[in-house]
C-alpha cells in the first residue's frame, strides 16, 4: 500500500514537472491557447516515445527521460543520454554532470525555470555507453519534433553526441565549439552553439575555460535577442 502510494506520488511529481507547474505560483497572465497547444504536442511526443517498440535502450531502462525545464524557454539544451541517476528519476541531468550544468547555467543567470533540457536519446544506454549511430538515427525524428515544439531561439549542443546528431560527424567538438551557426531544424530556425559536455569537463577541468567562453557567448546572444530572463 505504502509502496503503491509512493509510486503514485512520484508519478504525480513527474507529471507536474512535465507540465511546468511553476506557472501555478506565477502572477503573470497565461496565454492559455499557446501554452496548451505546446503542452498537447509535448504530451503526444512523450507518449510516442513511451510507445517506441523493439528498442534495446527502452528494454534495459527504468524510465523514459523526456525533459526538464520550461517549455516556453527561448534556450534549449541537448545532452547525450540519461545516466543511472536520470534513469532512476526520469529527469535529465540530475546526477553530478547535472549539478555542474546547473552551476554553469547559474553563472550566466540561467536555471531550469528559464531553459529547456532534453537528450539525443531518451532511454539510458546500458553502462552509460555512448548511443550507437543506429540509436541516434532512431531517436533523431523525435528530437527534431521536440525542437520544433519548443522552437528555441538559442540551441545549445552539449558534447559530441549532440553535435553529431544535429550537425553531423564532419566536425569535432574541439573545433566546432564556441561558434554560432544559423540552422533550420525541421521547421525551427534557430541559432546553434556547441559546447563541452559537463561530464567531459569533470574529467578534464582544464577545459572549463573554453566552456566559460561559450557561456559568455550565450549570454551575449541573449542580450542581442533581447531575451528577458525572469529572475524567479
Ligand atoms: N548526461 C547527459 O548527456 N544527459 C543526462 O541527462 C545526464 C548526463
Amino acid at each position: 500500500m505504502i509502496k503503491k502510494n509512493s509510486i503514485k506520488i512520484s508519478k504525480l511529481i513527474k507529471y507536474y514537472n512535465f507540465i511546468n507547474h511553476n506557472f501555478m505560483y506565477d502572477n503573470k497572465p497565461i496565454n492559455r491557447y499557446k501554452n496548451s497547444d505546446k503542452l498537447l504536442k509535448l504530451k503526444k511526443l512523450y507518449s510516442a516515445l513511451s510507445n517506441i517498440k523493439n528498442c534495446e535502450l527502452k528494454k534495459s531502462a527504468t524510465n523514459l527521460v523526456f525533459s526538464d525545464g520550461n517549455p516556453n524557454a527561448k534556450v534549449m539544451l541537448i545532452g547525450e543520454g540519461p545516466g543511472s541517476n536520470e534513469d532512476k528519476e526520469g529527469l535529465p541531468f540530475v546526477g553530478r554532470a547535472g549539478q555542474l550544468l546547473d552551476k554553469m547555467l547559474l553563472s550566466i543567470k540561467l536555471n531550469r525555470r528559464n531553459v529547456y533540457i532534453t537528450n539525443v536519446v531518451n532511454y539510458r544506454p546500458p553502462q552509460n555507453r555512448r548511443p550507437t549511430e543506429i540509436e541516434i538515427k532512431r531517436y533523431y525524428p523525435f528530437l527534431v519534433k521536440h525542437i520544433e515544439i519548443i522552437n528555441p531561439k538559442i540551441l545549445v549542443l552539449l558534447g559530441s553526441t549532440a553535435l553529431n546528431a544535429i550537425i553531423g560527424d564532419s566536425e569535432v567538438i574541439s573545433k566546432a565549439r564556441g561558434k554560432w551557426k544559423k540552422l533550420k531544424i525541421g521547421n525551427c530556425n534557430t541559432d546553434v552553439i556547441c559546447s563541452f559536455h559537463p561530464a567531459f569537463l569533470m574529467r578534464q577541468p582544464e577545459q572549463k575555460k573554453y566552456a566559460w567562453v561559450d557561456l559568455k557567448m550565450i549570454k551575449k546572444k541573449l542580450l542581442e535577442f533581447n531575451i528577458k530572463i525572469e529572475k524567479k
